[in-house]
């Protein structure tokens, strides 16, 4: 029995080692029960994260809760991460409900106030031992209307990156480099030279965010170039989404939650499996 670990004993552990460690969103029971199953299966450490719309829809109280419970119970390390917070007041919270690990978001902002915004939360989290994820650069949703140079000017710059992590001090990066929050329409195009150079200027560990949709083969070549979190969101709420209608079709006239939702959680764990093995951390916790 372990508890919740920090995000940057997992992250820093992957990124000497080339691997990538799953963060997979959650909302409900079901979900976080998938990934830890999925994850003590295959032995692998797992980040559990909360996006500020999965805490509105919860409740911070019951996802904090069931995080420490999966933490307490689950035989391999986990994480509970705050995932896109964008509100100074939300990463307060989450620290004081016991989260280990916090994304501070300031990608809306100019290069100057991003630093600002999340310099001031990497000072109060690291006093409070817990680890921070920034953004630099947009990572949008799938939009076809914009045109390349529009891309181009959203993604991260290598300088840039290396100016922002050497002034806010902060654990680990999201960086932009074409992948895109949401289902894709067409093939995602990444732009690897990017993460390479990236990666040269910065030591932190960096995080591919939108990953659903991202071929197999494209995600283990970011991990090669020194991606170091993967997350995913999409692809899991498609599975579940699938299990519950595919269950209802066939037994329509059934009112049990715990049937209903049972056969989902069950294909998510085994969607959950499939990225973990790509990702490389089987084995690892
Ligand atoms: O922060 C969450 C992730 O970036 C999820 O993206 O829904 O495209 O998997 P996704
Ligand atoms: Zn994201």
């Amino acid at each position: 029995m372990i508890m919740l670990v920090t995000g940057n004993e997992l992250l820093l552990q992957a990124q000497k080692n080339k691997y990538a460690i799953g963060a997979f969103n959650v909302n409900n029971m079901e979900i976080i029960q998938a990934i830890i199953s999925a994850a003590e299966e295959l032995n692998s450490p797992v980040i559990l994260q909360a996006s500020q719309g999965g805490i509105k829809y919860a409740g911070i109280d019951y996802i904090a809760g069931l995080g420490k419970i999966a933490g307490r119970n689950a035989n391999v390390p986990v994480a509970l991460h705050l995932d896109h917070g964008t509100d100074f007041d939300q990463v307060m919270l989450c620290l004081r409900h016991g989260f280990t690990s916090v994304m501070i978001d300031g990608s809306r902002f100019p290069l100057k106030e991003n630093i600002e915004f999340t310099k001031r939360v990497v000072d109060i989290a690291h006093a409070v031992g817990v680890s921070v994820e920034a953004e630099l650069g947009k990572i949008g949703g799938t939009e076809d209307h914009i045109t390349v140079d529009e891309r181009e000017a959203t993604m991260t710059d290598p300088e840039e990156a290396r100016i922002f992590v050497e002034e806010t001090g902060v654990d680990s990066l999201a960086i932009a480099v074409g992948t895109a929050h949401g289902v894709y329409r067409g093939e995602p195009k990444i732009d690897f030279d990017r993460i390479k150079a990236i990666r040269e200027l910065v030591d932190v560990p960096l995080v591919l965010h939108g990953s659903s949709g991202v071929p197999e083969e494209s995600l283990r070549r970011a991990i090669s170039l020194g991606i170091s979190k993967i997350n995913i969101d999409t692809d899991v709420r498609a599975t579940f989404a699938k299990g519950v209608k595919e269950f209802l079709l066939e037994n329509p006239d059934e009112i049990d939650p715990r049937k209903i939702l049972g056969p989902a959680r069950k294909a998510m764990k085994e969607a959950i499996k499939k990225k973990i093995e790509i990702f490389g951390s089987v084995d690892k916790a």
